[in-house]
Formats: C-alpha cells, sequence, structure tokens
C-alpha cells in the first residue's frame, strides 16, 4: 500500500521518496528491539513448504498446495523480476491467491498475471488499491471502475479466476472490497500534527469514482461489497460441498490485525485499510465462531501476519516493496510465496493448513502483548519523528 505521509515506519530509517507516491507509507518499521529479541528468541523458523505424504514417507504427486501472495507491486523492477525468478516446474500443479496490488499499470499487471498463470496451475486474484490508480504513466481510464472493469476482462483473458470455485474439493472464495474512514473505531492520537488522509494517501488523487461513491463515507465499501452478493450462488455451493474453504481480500476485515496507531509513523494508517462489510461476510461464510479450517488472506499494509482471531485464521504474506524486504526479520523473499495449505490427495479434498508463519514481526508481538487501543501514548521511535517535526 502507498500512503503519502508517515506510516508505519521503522525508527532506524529515515523516510525516503519513492518513484511511485510522494512517500511511501508503508511499513519501514520493525519491531522495537527489546521485543525482537524475544521475538527471535522463540519464533524465528521457517515453516517447510508442505509435502504431502501418507505418513510413510510416501509422497503424493498429484497432493494440491495452495500458495498465498499480495502486494507484489511489480510496478518495481526487481519485484518483477522476482515474479519472473519463480520455477517454471514447482507450482505447475498448485493454486495461487493473489490478494490484491500486483500493479499500477493495466501492462505491468497483465504480464504479471500471464507469468504467474505460466507457472501455477490455478491463478486467483483480487483487485487493491494500486490495482485501480487509474493515471499512470500514460494510461488512463475513464475513472476506476473503468479500469476495475479492464482488469477481470484482462483476467478473464488469462484464465486467472476472480470468482468463487472449487479446485479438487477445496473451496476458495475471492472477496471484493474497499476500504471505509469508520472501519477505525480506536481512539484517535492528537498533540502532534497528523497530515490529512488526502494529502498522505495517494488513492485520494489516483483513483477517480462515480460521485456517489467514496472512501469517506461507507459507500465506497458496500459498493465492493454487493459486488460479492453476484456470487452468492457459488459461495452457497462451496459452503455446501467443501469442508475446508480458503477466503481471501485485498483489506483488512479486522481493525487487530494492524499495529496500534500509538505504534505507526501515521497513526491514522487504520481509517484506510479495511472494511467492517468484510468481515460480516467473512464471518457468514467461516460461521460466527469459525472453525479449526477457517482461514482467510488479505494484504494492503505489507505486515506479514499470522494470527487467529474468534476462530478464524487471518494471514498475510506480502512481498511489499524491495527496501521492505531487506528489513524483514525473516529476510528477502525465499519464503513467498506462502504455502497455506495441502491436501493429502487432491482427489480426496483431505488436507491440513500450514504451520504458523514465523516470523511475524506485529502478530508474534501481539500473541504476547496485548493490544492496548486505549493507549495514545506515541511509541519511542514515532515520538522521535514527531519531535523532529514540531
Ligand atoms: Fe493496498
Amino acid at each position: 500500500m502507498v500512503v503519502t505521509g508517515l506510516l508505519p515506519s521503522c525508527p532506524i530509517l529515515p523516510l525516503q521518496q519513492s518513484n511511485h507516491s510522494k512517500i511511501n507509507f508503508s511499513h519501514r518499521y520493525s519491531v522495537p528491539i527489546r521485543y525482537r529479541k524475544r521475538i527471535i528468541k522463540s519464533y524465528i523458523q521457517r515453516p517447510p513448504i508442505l509435502v504431502p505424504s501418507n505418513g510413510n514417507g510416501e509422497t503424493f504427486e498429484d497432493a494440491l498446495r495452495v500458495f498465498v501472495l499480495s502486494d507484489l507491486h511489480t510496478d518495481y523492477s526487481e519485484n518483477m523480476s522476482w515474479v519472473n525468478s519463480l520455477s517454471t516446474k514447482r507450482y505447475r500443479k498448485d493454486v495461487l491467491l493473489v490478494a490484491g496490488d500486483v500493479a499500477e499499470t493495466y501492462n505491468n499487471f497483465v504480464l504479471t498475471m500471464s507469468v504467474l498463470k505460466d507457472r501455477f496451475k490455478h491463478v486467483f486474484f483480487v483487485p487493491g488499491n494500486h490495482d485501480l490508480w487509474r493515471r499512470s504513466k500514460g494510461e488512463k481510464h475513464l475513472d476506476s471502475l473503468d479500469k476495475l472493469n479492464r482488469l477481470l476482462d484482462g483476467c478473464r483473458g488469462l484464465g486467472v479466476e476472480t470468482s468463487p470455485m472449487m479446485v479438487d474439493g477445496l473451496g476458495i472464495i475471492p472477496l471484493f472490497s474497499w476500504y471505509h474512514e469508520s472501519f477505525d473505531k480506536e481512539k484517535d492520537i492528537t498533540g502532534v500534527r497528523i497530515l490529512s488522509l488526502e494529502m498522505a494517501c495517494k488513492d485520494f488523487h489516483a483513483c477517480k469514482w462515480p460521485d456517489e461513491l467514496s472512501s469517506k463515507d461507507v459507500s465506497l465499501a458496500l459498493y465492493f461489497d454487493a459486488m460479492n452478493e453476484q456470487n452468492q450462488h457459488k459461495i452457497d455451493e462451496i459452503q455446501r460441498s467443501c469442508n475446508q474453504i480458503i477466503t481471501f481480500s485485498h483489506f483488512l476485515p479486522r481493525q487487530e490485525l494492524c499495529p496500534e496507531k500509538r505504534m505507526l509513523f501515521y497513526p491514522n494508517l487504520h481509517k484506510i485499510i479495511g472494511s467492517d462489510s468484510l468481515e460480516v461476510r467473512i464471518r457468514s461464510i467461516h460461521g460466527t465462531d469459525g472453525s479449526p479450517s477457517a482461514c482467510h488472506v488479505f494484504g494492503h499494509t505489507h505486515f506479514c501476519w499470522d494470527a487467529v482471531l474468534q476462530g478464524i485464521r487471518y494471514i498475510q504474506a506480502p512481498l511489499a516493496y524491495p527496501r521492505e524486504r531487506k528489513r524483514r526479520m525473516n529476510g528477502g523473499e525465499d519464503w513467498l510465496p506462502f504455502c497455506i495449505y495441502s491436501s493429502a490427495k487432491a482427489d480426496q479434498g483431505i488436507g491440513s493448513l500450514s504451520e504458523k508463519m514465523s516470523a511475524c514481526y506485529w502478530s508474534d508481538y501481539y500473541s504476547i502483548n496485548t493490544r492496548q487501543p486505549d493507549n495514545t501514548e506515541l511509541a519511542p521511535w514515532v515520538a522521535k519523528l514527531y519531535a523532529k517535526r514540531s
């Protein structure tokens, strides 16, 4: 995600200008060192890519594996190179869920998705905010809905799925969504000068919507949510037929999936990341209390995340910007795309979700620290930044 302004960021590194926005909002921040040491000690280990077997060492060649990836941002040449470097053999029988923010330009989007479709047997996609930027690098679309339709047409042409589908007994449900400001229910940070959303977030300039739609109210979020109604019959069928369902979206369904405001260089980030109706829809699919097999994949904030909330496992596995990857505690990108599911045998639809992704800076932090949304005292690295600016 790109926001122009001060967003959750690394206390160690200065903010830098991006070619693609005024300032990169994203997440050049890391867990404070005292927490980091504890997390490193207990969590650093990468889950192996699941190799399906019958327990006797015999592997199943026809097993189904599902990989996830978000925020590819292939307008960065390093990221496009990463996509091109994916094995041409390793994923031939596998599924890839792409949770939005593939590219800003239509040409890069098509190029990226065609490479992914070449590597994976099935590729699913939901659009992110960057995908719907309407004016970039010589391309101009009537508005962001016009661009959305063009992307969906492009997916159809490439054989990329954007609707719910059963794959060998596994239910996969892409969910359209957009953020709304009232998603933020937590106490605002006061006493420091925080940029307005319009100044901080490039979406407000790069996207264009019909007059009746806006992310300042819930109209845009409801518009995108209503797009899922067209697929309700397929969702019903999947719910009747599948023991394992994986849903995915670009935006966040719950505010707890983002660090507290006091931890973020741009505390108002919470106002441009999520949708309440998305969570309602997810619960309508996975059940109010979830289940051991309930899993939702999301993107947008570029924070690696893997946590269970009220019975649903929420996962984010972003490629993110090149400089963000360099600072990741779990290093680079060789753990991506992340395998979240493997069946014992494809035609039996019996399988399991992966072990927990590790390390995930912030979801690991919140697994051992209580969230304090009413605490508005800035984290030291945030306070330091705002002190410099005052
Ligand atoms: Fe995004």
